[in-house]
């Protein structure tokens, strides 16, 4: 058995997401760079070259005056990996699609077209759109319900691994002396009727070289964990602390298992903030002067997205916070309840809440190339983790991650050196799920095999 290695994701967030609000400034990166395509291919190949697993298009639908910059003025996802998939050859292409204001049909098809076209490097983020006022641009009054988002999103990624078997391996002879060109009996209709949607299938596309998109899944709710644990082959995350990542691992990997699934098949992937320096000192005077770029009212204003985008320049800074728990309810759900529980244990204003806030944006991967390789080690050998994905701003700060610290961390076995295969799924490790319907066969054909589930792909346990 190959030695587990530590899986690379690359966040690309142009002129910069929640809390950055300074990126735009950098004179390293273009002010237009979350509209510039080349800027992104040009990221995705610093990337590539650095052998990363993969890169990552956050997503959502809905914005005020007040959202980040990046998310301001930003491209549509399958249009944008479909352009970075033609400029690079081994990167993973994952992008954040949500399963409340899309139909199945619709984006299982625009994501097995990007199967084909980068060669079987797609990836789908399974997100059900926190922002609650989502639900204006696609003709509903308010958005869903936890439980239905969630019993939606699981519908939802059946239904399109489902019509992702709509072909099986052999479906196409193309045969023009016999003049066959598809074999009907390896084309299937999917006729789903379910509680959120009715498709009949086939897709009209073939079996792309990947046969299943990566499923990735980042709610935290434990409708979100539960479905991550159902679904997903990946999971996004945060991490402050290694004990924290750890114990969150821990849960998904055991809840897997639940659903009699291989935990090893189910990866977790945090977020992280990166600082990197000569110096531990120089390091953490740059993590300083980071955050001294962060702004009190731009916080202050972002800290209402959990909450619907509520107006909290409307209160007393000084005051005790503001009781607006119920806000969240159909947003972000998960981190609104988790702000207020923070500033009723502690007794927190309002100011002191956003202040708090900021202070956690103190990353613990901070200091010299060898320090930051430490302990991206000791998380990864410790249970914490089983890949990073690194936001990717100025590309000087990336390469001090790519050429001093990646370095370190290859010599002493941690990432691997190449490239293992073509697609996306076998560079992540991750099992090629069979065709239902060649599965069926087979079974057929050996009465004592299991029949296999007829919505789920047989390796993919609910
Ligand atoms: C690392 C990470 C990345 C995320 N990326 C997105 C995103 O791109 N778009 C989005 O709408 N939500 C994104 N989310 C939010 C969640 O998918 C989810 O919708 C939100 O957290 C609310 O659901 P929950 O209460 O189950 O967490 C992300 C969450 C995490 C932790």
């Amino acid at each position: 058995m190959s030695r587990r290695t530590l899986k690379l994701g690359a966040v690309l967030l142009g002129v910069g997401g929640p809390g950055q609000h300074a990126t735009w400034l950098d004179p390293e990166i273009p002010a237009n760079a979350s509209v510039d395509v080349n800027w992104y291919i040009d990221r995705a190949k610093a990337a590539e070259a650095a052998k990363f697993d993969l890169v990552f298009i956050v997503d959502s639908q809905f914005i005020t005056e007040n959202s980040p910059n990046h998310y301001l003025s930003r491209l549509e996802p399958v249009t944008l990996l479909s352009a970075i998939a033609v400029h690079t050859r081994h990167i993973g292409l994952v992008g954040t699609f949500t399963t409340s204001y899309n139909e199945p049909f619709n984006l299982a098809r625009r994501l097995y077209s990007l199967d084909h076209i980068s060669g079987g490097r797609a990836g789908w983020n399974v997100v059900t759109s926190g922002d609650a006022g989502t639900a204006g641009n696609y003709s509903r009054d308010e958005h869903f319900d936890y439980a239905t988002r969630y019993g939606r999103a699981l519908e939802h990624v059946q239904v399109a691994q489902g019509l992702w078997d709509s072909y099986e391996a052999d479906a196409f002879p193309r045969d023009r002396a016999a003049g066959t060109f598809l074999d009907p009996t390896k084309q299937h209709a999917l006729n789903h009727k379910g509680e959120y949607f009715s498709v009949v299938g086939p897709l009209n596309l073939e079996r792309s070289p990947q046969a299943q998109p990566v499923i990735f899944q980042a709610g935290d709710s434990e409708e979100g964990r539960d479905l991550g644990a159902a679904v997903a082959e990946v999971i996004f995350t945060h991490a402050r602390t290694l004990e924290q990542a750890r114990a969150f691992r821990t849960e998904l990997r055991d809840r897997a298992a639940a659903k009699g699934r291989d935990p090893d098949t189910l990866l977790t992937l945090p977020g992280i903030s990166l600082v990197i320096a000569d110096t531990d000192e120089e390091a953490l005077a740059k993590e300083e002067a980071r955050l001294g770029g962060r702004s009190f009212d731009r916080a202050l204003k972002e800290l209402g997205r959990p909450f619907g985008w509520h107006d909290f320049t409307r209160y007393d800074l000084d005051a005790p916070f503001p009781d607006v728990a119920h806000l969240g309810e159909r947003s972000f759900r998960t981190q609104a309840n988790a702000i207020t529980k923070l500033a009723a244990d502690n007794g927190f204003s309002l100011r002191q809440v956003v202040e708090h806030l900021s202070a956690q944006a103190r990353s613990p991967f901070v200091g010299s190339p060898t320090t930051v390789a430490d302990t991206i080690q000791r998380w990864f050998e410790g249970g914490g983790f089983d890949g990073i994905n690194v936001t990717v701003n100025a590309p000087s700060e990336f390469a001090l991650f790519t050429d001093r610290v990646l370095p370190i961390l290859r010599e002493r076995g941690v990432v691997r050196d190449e490239y293992e295969s073509t697609t996306l799924r076998g560079n992540l490790g991750l099992p090629v799920p069979e065709n239902r319907h060649t599965a069926a066969r087979t079974a057929a054909t050996t009465p004592d095999s299991p029949t296999p589930d007829p919505i789920s792909p047989a390796l993919i346990a609910r």
